[in-house]
């Protein structure tokens, strides 16, 4: 009688779930294997797992529970062979107040330094740890108008900011970014307004998703053409820069200019090192390459066209005209925003956002050069012991070798 073994399969989530957002699948895995490990995967199952992931933006693993932290790593290595040995953030968190991405107080898991501790509440003796006060960002921190206190009691959370994993400064963004749950909140769903005025429920905490292939999709032809004709140079030291920066409601960039910090206020910085096209009047050398910062990137995978813009952090634009190969320059921070969020609102419906409902011990990865994510959520109370909002995650997204690829319209 022939053995039967049943193989790693990934498994798109539900139509009525990815609507046409084009985002989500499960990955079940082989009934022996109760904790992903690359080590016991065949060709053929590492190939499904990788296609799957570049097709479908976002992978969940369920029940994960017990996942050694250094799996994360190991998970930047498995999609992108030339990952670095380090987190895209740095080798440290971030803990400087002057930037932006200190809100969280996160902390890393000793044991694994790669990977982040975030999530909301206190926590003692974690991974050995000294007492964590972790934060989870609200978006009344920093949106130019959040929502009205009467708005939060009827449970109404916004996106706090759409983005890639990405420093935009010296280090390439990851291929992948992987979350754990340890510790989800025990509370009721909360709720996303959109602008046509439909409302979505979702789950208190969901880190919400869009595809940058689906963001690609529905902008218009002269758009496309735009789009793929124009490179990006995001500001230097970005999230020190926008510091005190307010956002819009739908977290896509900053509502108006005038409160960035000026550049000469920033810490040590070069633009050399910034995600930039290559400075006009230079040929471009390998190093400028390396940090050109294209609008429409090439999914490694599948080879599809997907809109990747960091709409908070843009500084300037450069657009040349196919026709004649004139170059234009847009510099005005206004215009520059008013630009990207024309494209990229387009995707903010309900039938396009994918908010995952964590379970606890999911382990999520997903496509970072080919999505955007955002926090959402209000989980902001004083923590105590029996704090439902008390939440824990792991969080690993590893620098890259390798530059992002523009997409080339064929012909
Ligand atoms: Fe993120």
């Amino acid at each position: 009688m022939s053995h039967v073994v049943e193989s790693l399969r990934v498994v798109p989530l539900r139509a009525e779930v990815r609507r046409t957002s084009q985002i989500g699948a499960e990955v079940i895995l082989p009934p022996s294997m109760k904790q992903l490990d690359f080590g016991g995967l065949s060709d053929g199952e590492k190939a499904t797992l990788r296609s799957g992931l570049f097709d479908s933006g976002v992978l969940v693993v369920r029940n994960q529970q017990g996942l050694d932290p250094n799996v994360m790593p190991q998970i930047g290595r498995f999609f992108d062979e030339t990952a670095w040995d380090t987190h895209s953030g740095g080798e440290k968190m971030v803990t400087d107040s002057k930037n932006i991405l200190s809100k969280n107080r996160g902390a890393r898991v000793p044991r694994a330094p790669q990977v982040s501790i975030i999530g909301k509440g206190h926590w003692t003796g974690y991974e050995g740890l000294p007492d964590l006060d972790l934060k989870h960002v609200s978006h009344t921190e920093f949106h130019e108008t959040p929502c009205t206190t009467g708005k939060l009691d009827e449970g109404f959370t916004r996106p706090y900011r759409w983005h890639m994993d990405a420093s935009l400064y010296e280090r390439l963004p990851g291929f992948v970014t992987s979350l754990h749950s340890i510790k989800n909140p025990v509370l009721p769903d909360q709720k996303l307004r959109f602008p046509s005025g439909e409302v979505m429920p979702i789950s208190a905490g969901a880190t919400a998703f869009y595809s940058g292939a689906r963001a690609f999709e529905l902008l218009s032809t002269e758009e496309k053409e735009f789009a793929l004709n124009t490179t990006v140079q995001y500001a230097p030291r970005a999230y020190e820069w926008m510091l005190n920066c307010k956002a819009t409601d739908d977290g896509m960039t900053i509502a108006r200019s005038g409160q960035e910090k000026k550049l000469e206020d920033l810490p040590e910085w070069s633009w050399d090192k910034v995600h930039a096209f290559p400075r006009l009047g230079k040929t471009g050398n390998s190093a400028e390459n390396f940090h050109l910062a294209q609008m429409v990137w090439r999914n490694h995978g599948n080879g599809k066209p997907h809109l990747q813009v960091l709409g908070c952090c843009v500084y300037a634009l450069r657009t040349t005209n196919p026709a004649t190969g004139e170059v234009t320059v847009t510099d005005n921070l206004d215009e520059v925003r008013g630009i990207c969020h024309k494209l990229t609102r387009k995707v903010y419906t309900p039938e396009n956002i994918y908010a995952h409902r964590w379970q606890e011990g999911d382990l999520v990865i997903f496509h970072n050069r080919g999505v955007l994510h955002s926090i959402t959520g209000e989980l902001s109370r004083p923590s105590g012991d029996s704090d439902p909002e008390k939440r824990l995650f792991w969080q690993c997204t590893m620098a890259s070798g390798t530059a992002p690829v523009a997409y080339q319209a064929a012909g």
